[in-house]
């Protein structure tokens, strides 16, 4: 996370080698990225890009998103099974023989997002993945990123949307003029106001709800809905109410 221009993108185009460092060096799983090509490095590391009009190129949806497992080699049953599998789970069945230009930006960018996640790749990398999308979508978008991090996949998410990721209790890493300014759980890093205004972020709404409470006894460092509720729920039972 951090302001327009930090260097966000920068970064992560480094992690499937579309970017080389000029100094230093990046290894993913171990691998220099200067010593592989993208296409070698796609397979493990999928990039899901800021803008879905730099990646959406074919005639309907259903080419699009089996376009990468033809080129990987997989045969006509598995690509029929992926495909359908996730435009399932994108919500996106219904426009199977669509062009993806034909479709709104946050049904392009969800297009974009089923070609990467056809290959199955172990590393995920999504630049904005929640701009452009209803609150319905993006909800599926959590439930669906929290199931690939339990399945063992690392997701990078870059976002400015502070209240997709207090959800998600992520690990945040903060970034200003292209250096990493704080690294630690959503928790710690998301409450504190000098942080967040040095990335040009706004703390999450029900930090700034408990940080008025306070005075009364609450917490400062909530931020999400159900610890919220819980909290609220004990003082009430503790007598406050009755
Ligand atoms: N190909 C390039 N050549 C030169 N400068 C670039 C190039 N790409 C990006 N920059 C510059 O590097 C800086 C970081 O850009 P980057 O796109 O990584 O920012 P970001 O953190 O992703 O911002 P945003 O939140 O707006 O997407 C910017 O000042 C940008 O102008
Ligand atoms: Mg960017």
């Amino acid at each position: 996370m951090g302001q327009n221009g930090a260097g966000k993108t920068t970064l992560v185009k480094h992690f499937n080698g579309l970017l080389k460092p000029s100094k230093g060096r990046v290894l993913i799983d171990g691998i220099d990225t200067r010593h592989v090509s993208v296409a070698t490095l796609a397979r493990k590391v999928g990039f899901v890009f800021q803008n879905p009009d730099h990646q959406l190129f074919s005639e309907t949806v259903e080419d699009e998103v089996s376009f990468a497992l033809k080129n990987f080699g997989f045969d006509e049953k598995t690509i029929s099974e992926r495909v359908e599998k996730v435009l399932n789970i994108l919500d996106l069945t219904h426009y199977r023989k669509s062009s993806p230009f034909m479709l709104s930006g946050g049904e392009r960018k969800r297009v974009a997002l089923a070609s990467v996640l056809s290959w199955d790749p172990k590393i995920l990398i999504l630049d904005e993945p929640t701009i452009g999308q209803d609150s319905y979508q993006k909800e599926r978008l959590r439930q669906f990123i929290m199931q690939l991090n339990q399945q063992g996949k690392t997701v990078i998410i870059v976002t400015h949307d502070v209240e997709f990721v207090t959800e998600c209790e992520p690990r945040i890493i903060l970034m200003k003029n292209g250096r990493i300014i704080a690294d630690g759980d959503a928790r710690e890093i998301l409450t504190d106001p000098n942080l967040v205004s040095e990335a040009s972020l706004v703390l999450p709404e029900i930090t700034q709800v408990f940080m008025r409470l306070n005075d009364y006894g609450f917490p400062r460092n909530v931020i999400g809905v159900y610890e919220a509720k819980r909290l609220i729920l004990e003082r009430l039972s503790g007598g406050f109410m009755r």
